[in-house]
């Protein structure tokens, strides 16, 4: 398959430098990424950086592999990594177990949200906090999402989509946190709730959270996205701006059906 490339830079934060090569070493970068689920062969050879600071739309149509990158970079089990390598601010991911990915920095909101039954939010919240001092604290989660102080008493599984939307992305943030995965942030939410992530979202965005956002709805990603990847069954089927996808509407119609 060919690789279209339409990669321009984009100015962001001063970047490390290889002291061998004298090149710019990107914050994060997958390399030849390879996954299984068990005899399924997935992730078939993905490979992307990004730098820090920057928010990648990884989109696709539905079953291209999106979910299963994500997973595969935040190291759980399944999709097994059986080949490439994936570095975060100089550290090698693909050498970790999901538990070392997340401490090192990765943190992953599924699709489902996973929301602890019979916790409270703030006891949702108080849980993810592994390491205090790390992430941020209730008050500044609180400050961001009064939605979801006026519910801390309240049980998390009984909150709304979108709320319970929100507190999987508060509980991300009060972990020590790097790359922030959000796969399929909208999904399932009504317009106006989707406008009130992407709200957070870009909030997220402003305070310099490196982020890779998953989205059927592609439009959403892009406007706020720095850089694009499309995946296409399991492969590396474009990279570039946002904008240049956004502009390319036989791209956006061979890969995104949009
Ligand atoms: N647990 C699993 N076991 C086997 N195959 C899976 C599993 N999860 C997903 N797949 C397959 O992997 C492919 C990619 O799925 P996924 O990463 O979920 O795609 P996307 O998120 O882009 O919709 C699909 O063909 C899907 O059927
Ligand atoms: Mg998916």
């Amino acid at each position: 398959m060919s690789v279209m490339t339409m990669d321009s830079s984009i100015a962001a934060a001063a970047p490390a430098t290889d002291a061998a090569t004298g090149r710019e070493k990107p914050f994060f970068a997958a390399s030849d990424m390879h996954a299984y689920y068990g005899e399924s062969y997935i992730v078939q050879g993905v490979s992307f950086d990004i730098r820090q600071g920057e928010v990648l739309a990884l989109l696709g149509r539905n079953g291209a592999g999106k979910t299963s990158t994500l997973r595969a970079i935040a190291r759980v089990d399944s999709p097994g990594l059986v080949k490439g390598e994936i570095w975060l601010d100089g550290k090698p991911v693909h050498k970790m177990k999901a538990f070392e990915a997340a401490r090192a920095g990765i943190q992953l909101v599924p699709e489902d949200r996973r929301i602890i039954q019979g916790l409270t939010v703030e006891e949702n919240l108080t849980l993810a906090q592994v390491a205090p001092g790390a992430g941020w604290d209730l008050e500044r989660v609180y400050g961001h999402f009064p939605r979801l102080a006026e519910r801390r008493r309240q049980e998390g599984v009984t909150l709304s989509g979108g709320e319970q939307q929100m507190l999987a992305i508060a509980r991300a943030l009060m972990r020590d946190i790097k790359l922030l995965l959000l796969d399929e942030p909208y999904e399932g939410l009504a317009p106006v709730i989707v406008r009130e992530i992407e709200n957070i979202v870009n909030e997220i965005k402003s305070l310099g959270i490196t982020t890779i956002i998953v989205e059927q709805n592609a439009v959403a990603a892009l406007q706020l996205a720095d850089r694009a990847v499309i995946l296409d069954t399991g492969e590396v089927a474009f990279t570039g701006t946002a904008k240049d996808v956004l502009d390319n509407a036989e791209l956006r119609q061979e890969y995104l059906a949009i």
